[in-house]
Parts: structure tokens; sequence; C-alpha cells
């Protein structure tokens, strides 16, 4: 996951990081997957993303949910963790006490505050996760495709501990700190992308008279299977785009109009674009 709060003082880390004292390292994970101890696992913040992921959690039966404490200064978003059966408290420094793995999940202006608070409970054993701007909602309820980041601290049971969880939510993938942006804008961004590419795919069959909502769901269901097929062949799109192209057919005509277009060109400048702001954001 990227990293909001990304130069935590807490960790230096980004996406996950550690307490700075050595001893302990990678007890968690080791009780974890030995069945030693249950995995406690808080979340400071407990708005929608902290939600979802918690969900994904509870729903894949990786953590009970007795043992997720999430905190927030409102019952506003409490009561959902509650209604999930999950602890809840108004007090930050209560989640580090009671849980090894921590979610910061608020927004980014409120995370150095927050940080400066829990930071003297904060010990070696802990692991310390960063929830960034680079995974948007949809993807982690849905077909989630989530990447994280190492911070110094952070040896690989953490990492791997992390990774099994938000597998949880999705597809999560470890990554060097110099991806994490460009992930922003290829995932992040890109669901916004790919819909603005469905609805104009939608709107060409409207222009030719088919009535709007049956082509929006056929529009949607061609991306749909596009990306099945891309992913259970594991094909490069350039093959499977080929092998659909009959000489002199109705695709080869349809792809020179969108070459035309630049479609390809407006595409990476999108990446391109979502990623600088990505970095301007991160302050890179
Ligand atoms: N939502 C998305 O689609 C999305 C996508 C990508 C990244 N993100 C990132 O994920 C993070 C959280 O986003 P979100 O959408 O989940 O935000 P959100 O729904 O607004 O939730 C923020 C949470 O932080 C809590 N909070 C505020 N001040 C706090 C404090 N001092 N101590 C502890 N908790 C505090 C809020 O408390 P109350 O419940 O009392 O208001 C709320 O529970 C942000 O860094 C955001 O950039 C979100």
């Amino acid at each position: 996951m990227t990293g909001a709060g990304r130069r935590s003082p807490i960790g230096g880390a980004e996406g996950v990081g550690r307490g700075k004292a050595r001893p302990g390292r990678g007890e968690m994970a080791a009780a974890a997957t030995q069945g030693m101890e249950p995995l406690r696992v808080g979340f400071v913040g407990a708005g929608r993303m902290a939600e979802a992921i918690a969900q994904g959690f509870i729903r894949a039966g990786k953590v009970e949910a007795q043992h997720i404490l999430a905190s927030a200064p409102t019952d506003r978003n409490l009561c959902h963790f509650q209604a999930l059966g999950c602890r809840t408290t108004h007090c930050n420094r209560e989640v580090l006490q009671s849980c090894l793995l921590v979610f910061f999940a608020t927004k980014p202006h409120v995370l150095p505050t927050v940080l400066a608070e829990v930071a003297p409970v904060v010990t070696a054993k802990h692991i310390l996760v960063s929830v960034a701007a680079g995974v948007s909602l949809s993807t982690l309820e849905e077909e989630g495709a989530m990447v994280m980041a190492r911070g110094r601290h952070a040896g690989s049971s953490e990492a791997k501990l992390l990774q099994t969880l938000l597998e949880a939510c999705g597809q999560c993938e470890e990554v060097p700190e110099a991806h994490v942006d460009i992930h922003t804008g290829l995932s992040g961004s890109g669901v916004a992308f790919v819909c603005a590419f469905s609805e104009a795919l939608a709107e060409g069959a409207i222009k030719m008279g088919m009535p709007g909502g049956l082509a929006h769901r056929i529009a949607a269901q061609t991306l749909l299977g596009t990306a099945k097929m891309l992913q259970q062949k594991g094909q490069h799109p350039a093959q499977l785009r080929t092998d659909v192209c009959t000489p002199g057919g109705t695709t080869i005509y349809g792809l020179h109009a969108l070459e035309q277009g630049g479609l390809r060109a407006a595409a990476m400048s999108a990446v391109e674009a979502a990623t600088s702001r990505a970095r301007e954001l991160s302050g890179k």
C-alpha cells in the first residue's frame, strides 16, 4: 500500500514500517503463522479505507473481528466497526498498546499529529502500515490491485505477513518504493481512465442507435471479459489484439480510427500525468 504519512517519524517508512529498535523482529509474524497467539490488528482512523481493509480481513477469515481494534475521535465511523463485531476506542494509543500490526488510515493532514501522539507507545515489535492515496476503494473492494513498499526497519517476515493479509483484499505485490507512485498513476487513477474508456465505447454504440443502458452493460462486460482473458492467459495485450483482428475485418477498421484519435498516446500521457501528480503530492 502506498503511504499517506510516508515520512512517518515512527518507522521512517513508506507502506510498512517498524519501530526503530530491533529486538523482537519477526516474532509476531512467526506467532501468527504458527498459531501461537491470535493476530491483533489495529486501525488508527476508522473511515472508508480502514473499514474496507478490515472487512476484507474478516471476510477472508484472516483475522477474527474481535481481534480488530479501531480508533477515531467520534462514533460516526466506529459504529460500522462495531457492527462488524470489532472493538473500538477513542484513544489512539490504546490501539498501539493492544495491537502489534497497526494501519494508519486517517487523512494525510491529520497524520503528523496522530503519529506524534502515539510515538511514545511504539515499540520495536510494532509493524506500522500507512494507507495511501494510491489505492482506490473500488479496487480494494473488488478486484483489488495493491502494492506495498517496505520501510528501512521492516524485514521480510513483516512484509510477508502484511502481504498475506492484504491478499484478502485483492492482489498485493511488494514493489520498490520508486514504483509506488507509478502504481497510483496506473491502478489508483487507472480506474477512472478505464471508466472513461468504457463510457466512450458505450457512447459510440449509442451514437449508432443502441439504447444507453444496454450499451453501458455491454461495454462493461467487454472490459471485464478482456481483462479476464489477459489475466488468465498471461498474454501480452498486443497478442490478444492481433488474435481478434481479421484482415480487412471490422476490428482493424476500428483500431485504425483509435490510432488516428491518438488513444495510445493519450493513455500513456494520462498515467504519466497521474504519476507526476502523485510524486508532487508526496513531496518527491
Ligand atoms: N477513500 C478512498 O477512496 C481512498 C482512496 C485512496 C486513499 N485513501 C487514503 O486513505 C486514508 C483514509 O481515507 P478515508 O477515505 O478512509 O478517510 P475517511 O473516511 O475520512 O476516514 C478518516 C478517519 O480518520 C479519523 N480521524 C480523524 N482525526 C483523527 C485522529 N486525530 N485520530 C484518529 N483518527 C482520526 C476519522 O474519524 P471520524 O470517524 O471521527 O470522522 C475517520 O474515521 C487517507 O490517507 C486517504 O488519502 C482513501
